[in-house]
């Protein structure tokens, strides 16, 4: 028994959302194989598209795995082949499309034991590895699609929200890497009272939005006072490519996840793709190669 799987790419806090808001990419993502075998436990028989360990207890996809296993150690086993086409480090969720595939192919060869937001909390101890913090706001969305809120996470509350029909994500995803717990060493432990003000006035504003289908709340909700201001000068041309999409019509640009890559909304196919090819003018002149990808929100 066998199971195929595409693995979507995610981003991230979506501006105010820093650690509990999170977004599916339908048209970015790995693929991972999963097989049943007479042999116990888990197997990592091949990775490609990525150098990353084999050994299960050190690779994301083998730690989500085992600690499902841990909770219902059936009497067989199970191989993974994980085919990467995210690249580590990029801000769009690679590790956490490795943890939800792995979760989300066992559960499926198991019948379904777990719900969707059941397995989350799985998926989140194979992002611990790899970014050194349980967040969901890279699993959670993997795993449910569309926005999802981790409204809290002890214990885990995870909401599934609506969206408008016609809202595009634009997202270029340069091929540097950024690793997440250094952009989180960067932070700062204390937010002042006005800036923690601001961004849930905007978070609720946003979701407000998606709700009412109010593209103009949604812009006007989309900023990040507290954490842009200390991550966006590591990454290569950022205030231009924000300037550029909204000149040319985003509703709103930010950092995707902890970076280097960066995403634009902006509401119809037309909007975005023009936003695409602003954001891909403004970072030209980087040298750095970089793909860039427009995605329907479902
Ligand atoms: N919320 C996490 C962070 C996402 O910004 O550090 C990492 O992809």
């Amino acid at each position: 028994e066998k199971i195929q799987l595409f693995c979507p790419a995610t981003i991230a806090n979506l501006s105010c959302g820093f650690d509990v808001f999170g977004l599916c990419l339908d048209t970015i993502g790995d693929e991972m194989i999963l097989r049943k075998t007479a042999e116990k436990g888990i197997r990592i028989t091949q990775i490609t598209g990525a150098n990353l360990p084999l050994e299960p207890q050190k690779n994301v996809a083998g730690v989500a795995a085992m600690a499902l296993l841990e909770e219902i150690n059936p009497g067989f086993g199970f191989e993974i082949e994980i085919h990467k086409k995210i690249k580590a480090g990029s801000g769009i969720g690679s590790s956490a499309a490795s943890a939800a595939g792995a979760v989300l192919g066992i559960n499926e060869l198991l019948g379904r034991p777990f719900s969707r937001k059941e397995l989350v909390r799985f998926a989140m101890k194979g992002e611990a590895l790899a970014s050194g913090s349980e967040h969901a706001d890279n699993v959670a969305p993997a795993l449910l699609g569309g926005f999802t809120l981790i409204r809290g996470y002890n214990p885990l509350d995870i909401i599934k929200i609506e969206s408008p029909p016609e809202l595009f994500a634009t997202v270029i995803h340069p091929q540097i890497e950024l690793k997440t717990s250094e952009m989180r060493a960067v932070l700062e432990p204390m937010v002042p009272l006005k800036n923690a003000i601001t961004q849930w006035g905007n978070f609720g504003g946003l979701i407000a939005g998606l709700y009412t289908n109010d593209y103009d709340l949604i812009q006007r909700s989309l900023h990040d006072e507290i954490i842009e201001p200390l991550r966006g000068k590591f990454i290569p041309n950022f205030e231009l490519i924000k300037k550029s999409a909204m000149e040319n019509g985003a509703l709103g640009a930010g950092i995707s996840g902890s970076g280097p890559s960066v995403f634009a909304l902006s509401k119809g196919f037309h909007t975005a793709q023009k936003v695409a090819q602003a954001i891909q003018d403004a970072y030209k002149d980087t040298g750095i190669p970089f793909e860039i990808h427009v995605s329907k929100i479902n």
